[in-house]
């Protein structure tokens, strides 16, 4: 690890106490960071250097995944956190960080090196880049780097508009946008399955693959977020993100060991490769829901529309789900269904693959209709499940699901921020989101919100504590599919007769 300036704006916001520092403080446990690390904290708000660091003590007191003991380790760990107040838009202030950076840097012996992260409201990215540049902060003897969180625009002609801004400052090899479900374990694993086992590699396919679903619920609903949430809705604050990362890492066919670049390429394959929709069939292959009140885990909780700071009769969508084809040799007529939602029955990020049966026999025997199915859970639990048909050895001419599964406690687990964080810091840009991928995702996505804002799509309500709209069920229904399963493994009662008795099976 090399001599590294970590620049951090926002560095007393939500994201930073809560993800970065914890994240920091485990990579520094397990000797992932540089001696000669250190943190220079920015924020509006007037703190000392010693105020700082017991904040940043008290955040991983709060947050981090191993304990903190008071100990002259977590001494030293706080030693590299400095603090300077920054106005965005005042160039002094810039000049004036440079300065401590420099200062910091005179005392390391090799070439330094600068991370700037903007954990800052996406108003502020396009100023702090350019004020990067102007300062001379981002004239670094070593490296320069830039580390970006979402939302990456508002839509595609805000996005292209940032990403010409951004690269004023930084080119594209220097920009590390973050999506934090790529940062994910389970995510990390999932193009590493497939290429290492060849059983995986051999199936990988629409010979063998039926359909994919890729959900990811929650069961909070807009917490204190509504001024943010109301302008974006499930569409962008999940799926043009998260979703469409998910479906790229699981549909990408890779050759083994490849490097960032091809990964990346490949992702990019994938976007394109995705059927655009159609004005026409939006409709049909999109589902828009707003959840009204309802009960999660036994308590009662209010609808969208009675949300603090939500305007009445707002149409924003809290769910969405979609299907999705990828037009090409590997993938082609298999359907994707991707859905999130908040204030859901269960908080669950996972990818189900069903596998199709192509010796099926048309026959009455119990358990039957089992399917060959796939899961990979993704978070709050991390496993993999494979669901097998066997024959029931007590009862003769029936059938039953069994189960390989492998799981793991999340404790012994680096959490996404601290996988991002390290890969950033040496440079691996494979888990970050590239420009290419950004922009198709935007083009791809932009129909929907063009429809979403013509209010030409319906808008379905789905009880809260429910598994969504009614109508995310006839999306699968109509292709003879239906969603499997919530993480907990009970019976979908929404989704007809067949999945209960499978699902009870599982
Ligand atoms: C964020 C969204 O990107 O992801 C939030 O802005 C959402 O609305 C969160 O709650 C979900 O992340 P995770 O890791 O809890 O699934």
């Amino acid at each position: 690890m090399e001599a590294t300036t970590f620049v951090l704006f926002g560095a007393t916001g939500d994201l930073a106490r809560r993800k970065i520092y914890p994240a920091l403080y485990n990579l520094f446990l397990d000797r992932k960071l540089s001696h000669s690390f250190s943190v220079v904290g920015l924020g509006r708000r007037e703190l000392g250097d010693e105020a700082f660091q017991a904040m940043v003590e008290k955040s991983i007191r709060d947050f981090s995944r191993r304990e903190v003991n008071p100990s002259a380790s977590v001494r030293s760990f706080l030693k590299a956190f400095q603090y300077n107040v920054l106005e965005v838009g005042n160039a002094e202030d810039y000049l004036k960080l440079l300065q401590r950076v420099e200062q910091l840097e005179a005392g390391k012996g090799s070439t330094p090196n600068r991370m700037f992260y903007l954990s800052v409201g996406p108003e502020f990215f396009e100023p702090i880049a350019l004020n990067i540049k102007e300062s001379g902060l981002g004239a670094a003897k070593g490296w320069k780097r830039l580390v970006i969180e979402k939302p990456f625009g508002h839509d595609l002609p805000s996005a292209q508009k940032l990403n010409l801004k951004l690269s004023e400052a930084f080119s594209e090899e220097e920009i590390y946008r973050i999506d934090h479900y790529l940062g994910k374990p389970m995510v990390q694993e999932l193009d590493v399955f497939q290429q290492t086992n060849p059983v995986l590699h051999a199936l990988w396919n629409n010979r063998y693959i039926a359909n994919v679903q890729i959900t990811a619920a929650e069961t909070v609903g807009v917490e204190e977020r509504a001024g943010y949430y109301d302008h974006v809705g499930a569409l962008r604050d999940m799926f043009q993100n998260h979703m469409l990362q998910l479906l790229m890492m699981l549909a990408i066919r890779l050759p083994k060991d490849s490097s960032a670049d091809e990964v990346r390429f490949k992702k990019k394959e994938v976007m394109e490769s995705l059927e655009p929709l159609e004005e026409g069939n939006i409709g049909s292959e999109v589902i828009r829901g707003q959840y009204t009140a309802g009960v999660i885990k036994g308590k009662p909780v209010p609808g969208y529309l009675a949300e603090p700071g939500i305007p009445a009769g707002s149409v924003n969508d809290t769910f969405i789900a979609a299907r999705l084809q990828i037009d090409d040799p590997f993938w082609k007529g298999v359907p994707f269904y991707i859905r999130t939602g908040k204030r859901m029955k269960e908080k669950s990020t996972r990818i189900v693959i069903e596998f199709k049966e192509p010796l099926k026999q048309v026959s009455s025997a119990e358990g039957e209709d089992i399917p060959n199915l796939l899961v990979f859970e993704i978070s709050p639990n991390e496993g993999i499940t494979l669901q097998l048909k066997a024959r029931d050895p007590q009862h003769k001419g029936k059938f039953k699901a069994m189960h390989i599964d492998f799981h793991t406690s999340s404790i012994e687990i680096p959490e996404a921020y601290e996988n991002l964080i390290h890969d950033a810091l040496r440079g691996d840009p494979s888990f970050f989101a590239h420009w290419n991928e950004v922009e198709l995702s935007w083009k791809w996505v932009q129909p929907i919100l063009n429809a979403f804002a013509e209010n030409t799509v319906p808008l379905h309500t789905y009880a809260a504590g429910s598994h969504g709209p009614a109508e995310s069920d006839q999306l699968l229904a109509r292709d003879g599919h239906h969603w499997w399963l919530d993480a907990a493994g009970e019976a979908d009662e929404e989704a007809g007769e067949v999945a209960m008795r499978d699902a009870a099976n599982f």
